[in-house]
């Protein structure tokens, strides 16, 4: 496993060549205006970016650079922003503002918000086979493989969030992690690990990666339910208090807000163990899970 000296991790820079690498590619395909105009809207909106840092610093952790991980993040951050344009469509969240901007739709109409969703789920495995140096074929099939099953994961948890149609048997707290790590943890877990695999980790760093990624996705998407909650309206550039009034269940609505607080102090725990295990190249995740932890968007 490495145990490298401490590795530089500057986030500012880092967002950097994220923007200019998804900029760049979206330069390549000569997409129509009225498709490549939305895809910029949504892809290029001032986002945190918070998965292809993920997939950085887990390349970092992993040995690499970390720099081997940018068509990685490239991919996440599509999957994502597709994600997001067709959670806030009238059928599902009918949420109208996004990053401090209208959403999509009101900005360019449902279609164009519809469609540029599907294009960008097509974009993310287009944007793999950017990989250089090539990756082999092994690598290749691993890292579409671990996408394939984040996105999954990712469509899984919206459906239980939106339609429902849980096991009888499960509590409330059941359903609502079955939710959480499903629709937010599956993605952050999916930009980790492919990271990690991009800089071709060996098995023990894959397995601290993973189960880091876990703890933070899931205490990710609480996090998220509390600023829905209590975030300041200037700062979180999303309209608040919606999940009460749309009945959804998240953890503050089932367990309260200190069981909440709570259960993210222990992930949060639980997470740090794991980098505490992988050593100084960790730096990078522990940066970012600090952030997340002290997050205001
Ligand atoms: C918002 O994700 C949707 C969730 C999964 C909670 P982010 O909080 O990462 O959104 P951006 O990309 O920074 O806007
Ligand atoms: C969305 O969860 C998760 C996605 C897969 C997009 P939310 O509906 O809570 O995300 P926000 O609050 O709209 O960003
Ligand atoms: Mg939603
Ligand atoms: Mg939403
Ligand atoms: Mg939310």
């Amino acid at each position: 496993m490495p145990n490298t000296q401490s590795i530089p991790f500057d986030i500012d820079q880092i967002r950097a060549q994220i923007d200019h690498a998804m900029a760049a590619f979206l330069d390549t395909l000569n997409l129509p205006p009225k498709l490549d105009e939305p895809i910029r809207y949504a892809l290029l909106a001032p986002g945190k970016r918070i998965r292809p840092l993920l997939a950085w610093a887990s390349a970092q952790a992993a040995g690499g650079d970390g720099s081997e991980s940018l068509p990685v993040g490239v991919a996440v951050e599509l999957i994502h922003a597709f994600s997001l344009v067709h959670d806030d469509l009238p059928a599902l969240d009918n949420d109208d503002l996004r990053r401090g901007r209208p959403t999509l739709h009101k900005h360019a109409g449902e279609a164009a918000a519809i469609l540029a969703g599907d294009a960008m789920l097509a974009l993310a495995f287009e944007s793999l086979s950017a990989i250089k140096p090539s990756p082999t074929v092994g690598t290749h099939a691993k890292l579409i493989t671990q996408l394939c099953q984040g996105t999954r994961a990712m469509i899984v948890g919206q459906v239980y969030d939106t339609l429902g149609g849980f096991d009888d048997s499960l509590s409330d707290e059941s359903k609502i992690k079955l939710i959480h790590t499903n629709k937010t943890g599956a993605l952050i877990h999916a930009a980790c690990i492919m990271g990690a695999t991009a800089a071709n980790a060996d098995q023990p760093s894959l397995d601290l990666i993973s189960g880091f990624a876990c703890d933070l996705g899931l205490k990710f998407q609480i996090i998220d339910d509390l600023l829905d909650v209590q975030g300041d309206p200037d700062l979180v550039g999303k309209a608040l208090r919606k999940d009460d009034d749309a009945n959804k269940l998240t953890y503050p609505a089932v367990l309260g807000i200190d069981q909440s607080n709570k259960i993210i102090g222990t992930l949060h725990c639980d997470a740090l163990s794991k980098l505490d295990q992988i050593g100084p190249s960790s730096t990078g995740l522990r940066l970012l899970l600090d952030l997340m932890t002290n997050r205001s968007h």
